[in-house]
């Protein structure tokens, strides 16, 4: 029997979406133990890096670091945690968390939401060390774009010493004007400087720890062509594709399809997967890709691999199907 969805969903389903995410990661903290599941061992080489298995905890599910030993214990292959900013802040204010279950979707305008990088070093200092942990960087509200390399550099040099790999989120559709950080005039010189600033650290503590960027699904194929020229001449270590869209033409139909913020799940599935196969074919295997968006099943991860994809992440997926996903992911693939 899934114990999550017979009796675990419908019971948090009962709850605002937020209060449901809140008590789930209090849960998490405090009873690992209770997540455990055997872990499929399916060894994967990403950028250098071994993960246990292909499978991995998107963003900003755990944007703090709080529940490193319940991640591991459900099997997943790598976690990326995060977005972290410099400064604690609220967020937007709520409601900013919405369920779509007919279409199996979230909408979200969290705005990054968080406890800020020095308490996330504290967090990730008592992280398991055999499991990898991705370090998601965003920049905070109130700084300009023509800041935010201030920004991601300063949660780098933090946050370096605990975390496997660094992701630049410059595609979050609830921060204002981030995702113009993809335009060339930003995008060069911000990549530019944190590979300059990765370069030092990495020269200093003798480890090779890999820069990724995190880029959206709302870009044509003239600013995705853009964007690849521009990850092929700065040597990036990875890229994640996508993050949630700002096209809710899917959903409009729903109770709350019509709610601002960024769409995730089932209905970002088709675009996100164009993304990776688009880029697959730019990149011609110079740098690995991340597939994300969308996945729900373990056919949906296949489809993302052969698309391109050298491992996966998921998000809403397992909000829907809960550790269930994970194991049935690592089978297919
Ligand atoms: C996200 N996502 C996200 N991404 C990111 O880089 N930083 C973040 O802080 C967040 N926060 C966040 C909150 C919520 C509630 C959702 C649903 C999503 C995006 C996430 O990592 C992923 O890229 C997308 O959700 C697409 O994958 P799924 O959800 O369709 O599997």
């Amino acid at each position: 029997m899934d114990f999550y969805k017979s009796c675990l969903r419908p019971a948090l389903f009962m709850l605002p979406p937020e209060a449901a995410h809140n008590l789930t990661l209090a849960l998490c903290h405090w009873f690992p133990a209770m997540a455990y599941q055997p872990l499929i061992e399916k060894p994967t080489d990403l950028m250098g890096l071994t993960l246990r298995n292909p499978v991995g905890l998107s963003a900003g599910l755990d944007k703090n670091a709080h529940c490193l030993p319940a991640w591991k214990a459900m099997g997943f292959g790598f976690v990326e945690i995060g977005t972290v900013t410099p400064q604690p802040q609220c967020g937007n204010p709520k409601p900013r968390l919405f369920r779509l279950p007919r279409s199996q979707a979230i909408i979200n305008r969290l705005g990054f939401n968080g406890l800020g990088m020095e308490v996330v070093a504290e967090n990730l200092s008592k992280r398991p060390n055999d499991l990898i942990v991705g370090v998601n960087i965003g920049k905070n509200k109130n700084t300009s774009l023509e800041d935010a390399v201030t920004d991601y550099n300063k949660v780098l040099q933090r946050l370096y010493p605990y975390g496997d790999y660094f992701t630049l989120n410059i595609s979050s559709p609830n921060t204002p004007g981030l995702r113009t950080l993809q335009q060339r005039v930003y995008l060069e010189p911000l990549l530019m400087q944190m590979q300059e600033a990765l370069f030092l650290l990495n020269q200093k503590s003798g480890i090779k720890k890999p820069l990724v960027v995190k880029i959206a699904p709302d870009l044509t194929e003239e600013e995705l062509n853009e964007c690849a020229e521009i990850f092929l001449e700065c040597q990036l270590d990875g890229i994640i594709a996508t993050n949630t869209t700002l096209d809710h033409s899917a959903v409009l139909q729903e109770p709350c399809g019509q709610e601002a913020g960024g769409l995730s799940g089932a209905p970002l599935y088709i675009r996100s997967t164009e993304v990776l196969r688009f880029l697959s074919g730019r990149l011609k295997n110079k740098i690995p890709l991340i597939g994300v968006g969308g996945i729900l099943s373990g056919q949906d991860a296949l489809l993302k691999m052969i698309s391109g994809a050298e491992a996966i992440q998921i998000y809403t997926g397992f909000i829907y199907r809960g550790p269930a996903l994970i194991k049935e992911i690592v089978s297919a693939l």
